[in-house]
């Protein structure tokens, strides 16, 4: 029999691709989500549960029900600016939610948890590309609520034995290569899907907040992983606990940084289409270069990357934007 994931925040962008994964893989997906950020139409794989990760009995039942292996923690609110206006939701959904899962974990006795957490736990980079031992000072409440589970997790597994691995995801885009899942935040706020929208008459233009800075052109210079090679890493990492593995942080980027002007040139060499500019002033706490490097989980687990080049994760990005359906 498989074993069965449960895939928590399932029905979002990272989430949905690697419970994609995970099916083909063999693996039995078990879906929980509340679709607050979410979509139906995404968590088309495996089971699906409708629940709040709040709900500490309906978590546990479904760990119960689906006999559960191991978790995958993507249920989360993602938006930096957000989180400084309103730290309090932060908080609670990012920490005692995931508080609330990992104690119905422990009353079931399960032991094994893969977190997604991000390059914002690091803040402002003292060296690049990025290690995983850099200090992790982050530079805002989002940074800081995910390092708070990072903390959580190490003392669980002193204490509990639980074991777990922390990825530290750069900038996900894309979409999947066969064009049946996308990225579809509400409000959006990455680069790619906006610049796509402004190729597609959605949007007026794309703003660049700030052209001075000390890069080649003067613009902010990111590190993008296309979500598929996230799904990858996940089904790595789950293969590594369930053969025993110790606790790890793994960084996940492409080590290769691409500025706001090169993403924009990209998608309008791939689309043909114009795509105005609004050169704007920076944004405060925008480094201005955020690159990894992913060594470790190369070496240690065997992860390359299958969509390095920026051209493959605008182009699957573009498929899947310009052919969506409407209820997506
Ligand atoms: N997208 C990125 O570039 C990026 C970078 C670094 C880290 N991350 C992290 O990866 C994870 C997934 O990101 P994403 O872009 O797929 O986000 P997303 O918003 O698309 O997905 C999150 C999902 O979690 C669900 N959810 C939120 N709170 C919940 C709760 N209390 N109970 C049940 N479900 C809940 C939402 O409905 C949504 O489906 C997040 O934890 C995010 O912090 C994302």
């Amino acid at each position: 029999m498989s074993e069965s994931v449960l895939v928590a925040g399932g029905a979002g962008y990272i989430g949905s691709h690697t419970a994609k994964r995970l099916a083909e893989r063999g693996y039995h997906p078990v879906v929980l989500d509340n679709l607050s950020r979410g979509h139906r139409w995404a968590a088309r794989w495996g089971t699906f549960v409708e629940a709040d990760l709040a709900d500490r009995d309906a978590v546990r039942q479904a760990l119960l029900e689906h006999r559960i292996r191991a978790v995958m923690h993507f249920a989360a609110h993602a938006y930096v600016g957000e989180s400084v206006r309103s730290p309090a939701a932060y908080y609670r959904n990012n920490v005692a939610n995931t508080l609330t899962l990992l104690e119905a974990m422990l009353e079931v006795e399960s032991d094994l948890f893969i977190f997604s957490s991000t390059c914002a736990t690091y803040g402002e980079p003292e060296q690049v590309p990025i290690p995983e031992d850099h200090p992790q000072n982050p530079i805002n409440p989002y940074g800081r609520t995910k390092l708070a589970v990072e903390r959580m997790l190490a003392d669980f597994g002193t204490a509990y034995g639980l074991r777990h691995v922390n990825l530290r995801y750069f900038n996900a885009a894309g979409a999947d290569p066969d064009g049946l899942l996308g990225e579809a935040h509400d409000p959006e706020t990455h680069l790619v899907p906006l610049v796509l929208e402004v190729a597609l008459g959605q949007r007026p233009h794309i703003a660049i907040f700030g052209t001075d800075y000390p890069t080649p052109d003067g613009t902010c210079v990111r590190d993008y992983i296309h979500v598929t090679d996230l799904a990858d890493a996940h089904v790595l990492a789950l293969e590594h606990l369930l053969g025993g593995g110790a606790s790890r942080s793994y960084n996940l980027g492409n080590g290769q940084g691409y500025s706001v002007r090169e993403v924009i040139e990209g998608v309008g060499r791939l689309t043909g289409r114009p795509i105005p500019v609004l050169e704007a002033r920076r944004r405060p706490g925008d480094p201005a270069v955020l690159v990894g490097s992913s060594d470790r989980i190369r070496t240690e687990l065997g992860w390359a990357p299958r969509y390095a080049a920026l051209d493959a994760i605008l182009e699957t990005a573009w498929r899947w934007h310009r052919d969506r359906p409407a209820s997506a």
